[in-house]
Parts: structure tokens; C-alpha cells; sequence
């Protein structure tokens, strides 16, 4: 399987001949076993989109009932699973966030929400973060902040970064009323007039599950209203409970005028993404047209699959479950910090955590350099993968994004290996 998967396809953000995939056979709940039977417990919910967990046999059930029934229509007819999904996302989704367009996942939800902010205003500029990511297709990669844009330039012309709270691990944050400075001059600088919509992670995630200062997004959403400038909410990762709420817009109560989403729109058992639109701006879609399109755009299955996990976060109360967890996970990630002098930072919000790691406690130097690795780094990853532990090892920092469903006993099983790991780590610390 290995063998065949290296020779015939391409993995992802990688030199080919470097990956060294895990076989996956089965998954259920926060396991995955390889077909040998080795079982890992899945602190990343895969790429941050499984939050309800694997083998939910009720989404299963919707999807194959959708496939015997209507498999496709195509985006210009109305379906009942189209239907229930726009009128259920207005319903959980914040404020006046009432208006659907849905793509294939979240890079085209990105490319989408430049198309109506662009449209809508008449300006072309669109202002993004250095510490995001927004996707991998042209538009996405240039709103992207971090290093994976670099070989993908030049990209769409009129996107501008700004600089985020959070400056790492050795400077640490800014003010939210410092950040938002920041933030004003660049808008003045580059003429207000001219910038359509300015896009945010609202709790930033690959880039180190960043939870803005208290007083930064209102402050953003009243400086956008100020200046005419559309608020884009990126909640591709955030969005569905990762943070204990459903959207993480909803810790601050801030409503963007477009919100973004996908990977807990279905927990990822099909490919769905959506832009969301609040109504007066959606309005001007009725006598302007929207120009954008996608074959499978309100894909039957993909609706009838979203409708289903939905159902699922509502039944068995995901999100409070999240509330709860999070709480614990929480406790579990300041032990870490107290005991592991390599713990620099453990930050999180719901079931949405990192721990950046330090050579130094003091200096605070990062265990691996921006954008690198290091043999300490490298070692902790070999560490979890042999005792079964999968998450993300990314520079000098790891994720603890389990599914939602989890339970204090499971989290407690991930936390002795990890605890166990950083002893490694720890002997590296000066
Ligand atoms: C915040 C954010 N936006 C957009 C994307 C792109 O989504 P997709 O990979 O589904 O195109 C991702 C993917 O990780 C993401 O984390």
C-alpha cells in the first residue's frame, strides 16, 4: 500500500522521496489502525476536520441514503439536502450570516469570499495575516502568510500583509489596542478606498492556534465598518466546536460580514466548504451577477453528509463536550507547562491546543528555527508515532486537536505519552 501510494501519486507540501506515510486501514471514534492492526489515537482529528469523530455510522447512513437516491444534480437545480443545509447554516451560523455559496472545501471557500468582497465593493485590494494559511489554490495561497506561499509566487495581484498580535515565541504579543494601531496605518497607507475586505484566522491554526487578545476582533470589526473594508472570518479550522463554541466568532461576538468554512462543515466524510454571507451584502447578489461557479458546488451527497454531522454535534452535544474537554485538556497542558522546562508556551481554546517548544526557558529560543526542524523536533515525532500517539510535529511545535468526542480518560491516555516524550526534549534545555 505504502509502496504503491510512493510510486503512483504525489503527497502534499513534500519532497516525494522524504514521506514516510502511515498506513490507515479503519478509524473509529479518536482511533485509526493501519491494516496490521497498530492502533494510534488521532490528536489532530487528521488535519484538524474529523471533529465528530471517525466511523459515525448515522453520517454514513445519510450519505449512502443521498447516493442510492440522487447521487448529483447540478448546481443550477435545487435539492432538498442544498435546501436544508442553507436554511440549517443560517440558522447556527452568527448574526445575520444567512446566505450560502458552497465549494469543495476551504481554499475554494477563500477564493470565493475574494470574488464577493471584490464584487460587492468595487475595490480590489484585499488585506491578510503573515501567521495564516487560506488554502493552497492561487487567491487562497497569496491571502496565505506563512512560508508556503513563498515557492508559489507571484500569485493574484492586490493582496497586502499585515502583522499579527503575535510576534512568536521569544517576543511574544502585542496589545489589542497596539495590534490595531498597526493595523489602521497599513489601511491608511494603502488608501481605504482601495481594499475590498481584510481576511482573518479567527483563532489562527497551523500558524500556532492563536487566540487574539480580548478587544482585537471588535476592534477590527469596528475599524473595517469604519472604513468601509468587508470582515472575512477564515473558520475553516475553527469553525464546528473546535473552540467550544460553533464558530470561534462567537468567544467575542463579532459578526464578519463573510465567514468561511469547511473541514467540520462534514468532519471531513465528503468534501464540502461554504462561504457564508450576511444578508444585506448577499442582497447584491439579486440584481448583480455572481460570477463564480463549480461543477460540484451544492454537491447532493456533500449537503446530505454536512446535514447529518450537524445532527450529530446537536444530538450528542459535541460542543459542550468540547466546553468540558477543553477545560480538562487545559489543566493537562499547564501540568506539562509546570513540570517540562522544554514547555515554553501551551496555549488553547475548546479542543483547539499547541505546545511551542524552548532550548532555554529563559531566552526562550524556539527547539527548532521558523520555518525548520531540529533533531530534538524530529525525535519527539518518531516518539509519538511509535507509542501511537498522531499529531502534528511543525517546527518547534506540536498540536493537541483531538475530536470532539473525546472522553477525560482518552485524553488522559494521549497526555502520559506525550508527558513521556517531552522527557527527551527536556534534556536538550540549557
Ligand atoms: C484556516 C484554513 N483556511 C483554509 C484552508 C484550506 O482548506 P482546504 O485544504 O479544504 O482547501 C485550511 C486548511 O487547512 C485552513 O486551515
Amino acid at each position: 500500500m505504502v509502496a504503491l501510494t510512493k510510486r503512483h501519486t504525489l503527497f502534499e507540501w513534500s519532497a516525494q522521496a522524504k514521506v514516510d506515510p502511515i498506513p490507515v486501514a479503519r478509524a473509529k471514534g479518536i482511533y485509526f489502525w493501519t491494516p496490521e492492526g497498530k492502533r494510534y489515537i488521532d490528536f489532530n482529528s487528521q488535519l484538524m476536520c474529523v471533529n465528530i469523530g471517525h466511523g459515525d455510522e448515522r453520517v454514513a447512513r445519510a450519505i449512502s441514503e443521498q447516493a442510492a437516491t440522487l447521487p448529483y444534480a447540478n448546481p443550477f437545480m435545487a435539492t432538498e439536502a442544498r435546501a436544508r443545509l442553507g436554511a440549517k447554516l443560517a440558522e447556527i451560523a452568527p448574526g445575520d450570516i444567512d446566505v450560502f455559496f458552497f465549494t469543495n472545501g476551504g481554499s475554494e471557500a477563500n477564493e470565493n469570499a475574494i470574488k464577493v468582497a471584490r464584487l460587492a465593493t468595487g475595490r480590489h485590494k484585499i488585506l491578510a495575516r503573515y501567521r495564516s494559511y487560506h488554502g493552497a489554490t492561487a487567491g487562497a495561497m497569496t491571502l496565505t502568510g506563512d512560508p508556503r506561499r513563498w515557492a508559489n509566487e507571484p500569485g493574484i495581484s492586490g493582496v497586502v500583509h499585515v502583522l499579527d498580535p503575535y510576534h512568536g515565541i521569544e517576543r511574544g504579543w502585542d496589545s489589542a489596542a497596539d495590534a490595531l494601531a498597526a493595523l489602521e496605518e497599513v489601511i491608511q497607507l494603502e488608501g481605504p478606498q482601495t481594499i475590498a475586505a481584510f481576511i482573518l484566522e479567527t483563532v489562527t491554526g497551523t500558524n500556532g492556534i492563536l487566540v487574539p487578545p480580548d478587544g482585537y476582533l471588535q476592534g477590527v470589526r469596528d475599524l473595517c465598518t469604519r472604513y468601509g473594508i468587508l470582515m472575512i472570518c477564515d473558520e475553516v479550522m475553527s469553525g464546528f466546536g473546535r473552540t467550544g463554541e460553533w464558530f470561534a466568532v462567537n468567544h467575542w461576538n463579532v459578526v464578519p460580514d463573510i465567514m468561511t468554512m469547511a473541514k467540520g462543515l462534514t468532519s471531513a466524510y465528503v468534501p464540502l466548504g461554504a462561504v457564508g454571507i450576511r444578508r444585506p451584502l448577499a442582497e447584491h447578489f439579486q440584481t448583480n451577477v455572481f460570477y463564480s461557479g463549480l461543477t460540484y458546488s451544492s454537491h447532493p451527497l456533500a449537503c446530505a453528509a454536512a446535514l447529518a454531522t450537524i445532527d450529530v454535534y446537536e444530538s450528542d452535544r459535541l460542543i459542550e463536550n468540547a466546553r468540558r474537554m477543553g477545560g480538562v485538556m487545559r489543566a493537562l497542558m499547564d501540568d506539562l507547562q509546570a513540570r517540562h522546562p522544554s514547555v515554553g508556551a501551551a496555549r488553547s481554546i475548546g479542543l483547539f491546543g499547541i505546545v511551542e517548544l524552548v532550548r532555554d526557558r529563559r531566552t526562550r529560543q524556539p527547539m527548532a528555527p521558523f520555518n525548520g526542524s531540529s533533531d530534538e523536533m524530529v525525535a519527539l515525532g518518531r516518539f509519538f508515532r511509535e507509542h501511537g500517539l498522531y499529531t502534528f510535529v511543525r517546527w518547534h511545535t506540536f498540536f493537541t486537536n483531538p475530536p470532539l468526542c473525546i472522553t477525560e480518560a482518552e485524553l488522559r491516555e494521549a497526555f502520559a505519552i506525550i508527558d513521556k516524550g517531552l522527557e527527551m526534549t527536556d534534556r536538550a534545555v540549557s
